[in-house]
């Protein structure tokens, strides 16, 4: 008999909240026999689950891969890593990567937005169609953190496909079979790319982000190269399709609902609470794993030491024992007093300012200009990948 939960079929990805709430309703804690998983769907488990990282260790990495982290070569990352020795990274990191760096960017993205919509609307005279992802969507957050990350103008143009590449891998899981070829040699050239940044800045120091994580210093303590470099990694690998496809999901969800769309290009103050309301929906990232370091006994179930568990976060975040019978609809005006777009806990995304800034001037200008935007759903190609979701096309509508 088929899986309730099966991430890898094209029926799920396309539709996966019918089998979310089934298993809400019915499984709580559901075991997948291949490749060998647990899933928590309830949003009271999840969160409880991203809390708790005593007994939901990351330190095996976050997909089911069984060696995540010695598939890549890599030493463990800031993502990857249980208190305490997480606790002290993050905070010498979070000395560097400050909110303040982060809201200085928004008048050079707002620029970086008017050019990518004056693109589309070239492409769009010309009789062409733009596609909101591939032309929109996704420049957007490699050039954030290009920028971010001091990369100069000269070596953008390589930054785009090393983002790509390690993206793939990700959406994979690093499967054995992804693990060859370019893709792979797109990653080390990153890593000898930034290897090379940290020497430079450690050398002279400047105001770059990399210049001031290898700068932080907290209680005597400082980031070592390795450190800096797998932050670079995280936020590359976490921190851009994830971006992306919060704005797309945006203009698809607004294209469902176009008095909701008219009421959002009429009051841009709604535009930070709707982003909320958009990753609650349709999140970037829909599970992610832990792994159990004793038994667990959840709603009569016990889940063994050394399991995989997969926080289902596009499940938890339409649970209506959260967020009552209409979790299921979009309202942009809903009050969300917390959600598991970014995670929480220890864990909880450290860029999601960043994240939120780019949407919102993303979608500030888009809904502007095109009040109409909407989306070809039927020509759009979706990503497929048990942990993410989004897009890898998809065809703009109302633009010109
Ligand atoms: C809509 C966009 C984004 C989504 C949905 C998202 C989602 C997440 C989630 C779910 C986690 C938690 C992982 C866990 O619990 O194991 C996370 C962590 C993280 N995110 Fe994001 N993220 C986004 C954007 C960004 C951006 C823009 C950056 C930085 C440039 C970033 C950097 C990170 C880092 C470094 C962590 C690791 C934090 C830690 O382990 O302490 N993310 N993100």
């Amino acid at each position: 008999m088929a899986d309730v939960y099966d991430p890898f079929d094209a029926a799920f990805q396309a539709d996966p909240y019918p089998a979310y709430r089934r298993l809400r309703d019915d499984e709580p804690v559901h075991r997948h026999d291949d490749p060998p998983f647990w899933t928590l769907s309830r949003f009271a488990d999840v969160w409880a689950a991203t809390r708790d990282p005593a007994t939901f260790s990351s330190a095996q990495g976050l997909t089911f891969h069984p060696d995540e982290i010695g598939a890549l070569g890599l030493a463990p990352t800031l993502v990857m890593l249980d208190p305490p020795r997480h606790t002290a990274l993050r905070r010498l990191v979070g000395h560097g990567f400050t909110p303040r760096r982060t809201a200085a960017l928004e008048g050079t993205l707002r620029e970086f937005v008017r050019a990518r919509i004056a693109d589309m609307e070239r492409t769009a005279a010309d009789g062409g169609t733009p596609d909101l992802h591939r032309d929109f969507s996704s420049p957007l957050p490699a050039f954030a953190l290009a920028h971010l990350l001091g990369v100069p103008e000269a070596d953008r143009a390589r930054f785009g496909p090393w983002v790509r590449a390690l993206t793939t891998l990700q959406d994979d899981g690093f499967a054995p079979a992804s693990m060859a070829g370019d893709a792979v040699d797109a990653v080390a050239e990153m890593f000898a790319y930034f290897g090379d940044v940290i020497a430079a800045r450690r050398a002279e120091p400047s105001d770059d982000l990399i210049g001031a994580l290898t700068a932080a210093e907290v209680d005597g303590g400082r980031l070592t190269d390795w450190d800096v470099l797998g932050f670079c990694f995280v936020m590359v690998a976490g921190g851009t399709d994830t971006t992306a496809n919060l704005i797309s999901h945006g203009v698809a969800l607004l294209d469902g609902d176009h008095a909701q769309r008219e009421r959002l290009a009429a009051d841009p103050s709604l535009i930070p609470g709707a982003l909320l309301e958009f990753l609650r929906l349709e999140g970037s990232v829909q599970a992610l794993g832990r792994t159990t370091t004793r038994p667990v006994t959840l709603h009569g179930t016990e889940i063994p030491e050394g399991a995989k568990v997969m926080m289902l976060f596009g499940s938890a975040n339409r649970d209506e024992r959260e967020f009552g019978p209409s979790a299921d609809r979009l309202d942009v005006t809903r009050t969300i007093h917390r959600h598991l777009g970014f995670s929480s806990g220890a864990h909880f995304c450290i860029g999601s300012h960043l994240a939120k800034l780019q949407a919102r001037v993303a979608l500030e200008e888009l809904l502007g200009a095109h009040p109409r935007v909407g989306v070809d759903l039927d020509n759009a190609e979706r990503i497929m990948s048990p942990f993410t979701r989004g897009w890898v096309s998809l065809p703009a509508t109302g633009i010109g």
